[in-house]
């Protein structure tokens, strides 16, 4: 018998990470580099398997959406076009006192103030003005802050620039990925055999100057994001921003989120273009924050893309013969958040009762990630229960060279198996094999389930068909 004993917070989840190999710091031996991390072996299982997920509902399940992987650097005329090199800003104050540079819009927030994004300079000042006051910086406690000023977020590189001064014609790094998806619609039209309406998905990383960068790996300068853009006829927009909306929201009950830990927030100052924005929020360690955006784009980013580069964007209907320029509805989510969103939810700690109801050890608590099993970074672990007897060992190899074929698994041989099991417990792993002198007499091994951490004898032969059905896709 379990009982869960507490609560995830970040720090614990944080610890968990580093201790078990999820995530690190990047440039931890230089002392880290800010607000960017790296994903350790089982942290880099974990995210491969969300994108798989993500990939699989996206393009393999549906029949209207294909996909594409566009490079990382583009024309910086893209990022004129989409208006990122002149709007794509957040306001930044700096601590008089600390020197902690931080974002206003943020500040404000924390005091029941929201900033909008399309407000000038000059609005965000006066109300920061009036409200300065009130705001502390989250460093030091003072409330003593310059003037805010708005700062590109675009990441600016010297590629391709040999003059010696790239700062004045610099190229980007992007800022998002759906721009690669806009600027090749066209050739996906003219390639792929889609009609409208048809999606394009994309998985990659994006870069951004965030002025900060807390709570972990929820906002980073570096991070990969998974994008799709929906082309529809205009007038159409809505019927399949519903859909859509339905659909996102499925894919985390999918990923085992359940459902007390989401909700939507309604944007209520769309920028002009836009139809209708909803973000899926979800209860970090730190309150309900923004996971996912999906938004009615109307024919805006097509538009601007067909302006700046002067090439037509229109699509001709095949059957109507109707030209229009296609409305886009977007979902974008970034792979960072959707892990921590995942690791959030699979993290518990519980004290184990005997069938009495009596606490085994109060002080032996057993940490584990209820991770769904389609996304445990270690589906299954092999473990002959004696490092140095070389029979269990070679059966034990057999057995986990078997079963590596059609799954990630991990041998371990290393302390009790008590320990083992905590470890593998830690790291989310379904199932632990244990090779013991009986599975020599009668070739039956124990098979240890995670969350219930019962015990029970399967023949080899039949261990196959077992894995094949607990651990579905
Ligand atoms: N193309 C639309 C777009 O990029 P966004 O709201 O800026 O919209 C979409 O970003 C998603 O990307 C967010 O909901 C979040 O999941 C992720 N994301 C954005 N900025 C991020 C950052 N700095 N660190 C980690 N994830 C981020």
């Amino acid at each position: 018998m379990k009982k869960s004993v507490a609560d995830n917070s970040l720090e614990k989840i944080v610890s968990l990470c580093k201790r078990r190999g999820f995530v690190f710091q990047s440039s931890e031996i230089y002392d880290g580099f800010p607000a960017v991390y790296d994903f350790g072996p089982y942290g880099v299982e974990l995210a491969n398997n969300i994108k798989k997920h993500w990939w699989r509902s996206m393009t393999q399940l549906r029949d209207d959406v294909v996909g594409l992987d566009s490079g990382i650097f583009m024309s910086p005329k893209i990022w004129e076009a989409s208006g990122h090199v002149k709007g794509f800003s957040d306001p930044l104050t700096e601590c008089k006192k600390c020197h902690t540079r931080l974002r206003v819009d943020t500040l404000l927030e924390d005091i029941g103030i929201f900033a909008d994004e399309k407000m000038t300079e000059e609005e965000i000042n006066k109300i920061f003005d009036e409200n300065k006051a009130k705001v502390k910086c989250p460093n030091c406690g003072e409330n003593n802050f310059t003037e805010a000023k708005k700062f590109n977020l675009l990441v600016q590189s010297n590629l391709g620039n040999f003059t010696g001064d790239w700062t004045k014609e610099p190229t980007y790094l992007r800022g998002e990925t759906c721009q690669g998806i806009y600027v090749n619609y066209k050739n996906v039209l003219d390639s792929a055999r889609v009609k409208i309406p048809f999606g394009i998905a994309q998985i990659g990383k994006a870069f951004r100057n965030e002025i900060t960068a807390r709570q972990f790996i929820f906002r980073t300068r570096e991070f990969e994001q998974m994008e799709m853009q929906y082309f529809v006829k205009p007038g159409e927009d809505m019927k399949y921003y519903e859909e859509w909306r339905a659909a996102r929201w499925n894919f985390y009950l999918d990923l085992g989120i359940s459902e007390k830990n989401l909700k939507w927030h309604k944007h209520e100052n769309l920028v002009f273009y836009a139809k209708e924005a909803y973000d899926i929020e979800y209860n970090f360690p730190f309150g309900f924050k923004e996971l996912e955006g999906v938004h009615a784009r109307g024919d805006y980013d097509l538009t601007q893309h067909s302006k700046f580069s002067g090439k037509d964007l229109n699509y001709l209907d095949p059957q109507t013969n109707e030209k229009y320029t296609p409305h886009v509805v977007e979902t974008s989510v970034g792979v960072g958040r959707t892990f921590l969103a995942v690791l959030t939810e699979a993290y518990c700690e519980e004290e184990i009762f005997d069938e009495k109801g009596k606490s085994k050890d109060p002080q032996d608590i057993r940490t584990v990630l209820k991770l769904p099993f389609n996304l445990a970074p270690i589906k299954i672990a092999v473990f002959p229960l004696l490092k140095n007897k070389p029979e269990l060992v070679a059966k034990a190899r057999e057995v986990y060279n078997q079963l590596k074929i059609n799954w990630r698994c991990e041998f371990d041989d290393n302390g009790n198996i008590g320990k083992r099991y905590r470890r593998q417990d830690e790291i989310g792993t379904p199932y632990c094999v244990t090779i013991d002198f009986d599975t020599l007499e009668n070739s039956e091994v124990t098979v240890r389930d995670r969350n219930t951490m019962e015990q029970s004898r399967i023949k080899i032969s039949d261990l196959e068909k077992f894995m094949t059905e607990k651990i579905k896709l």
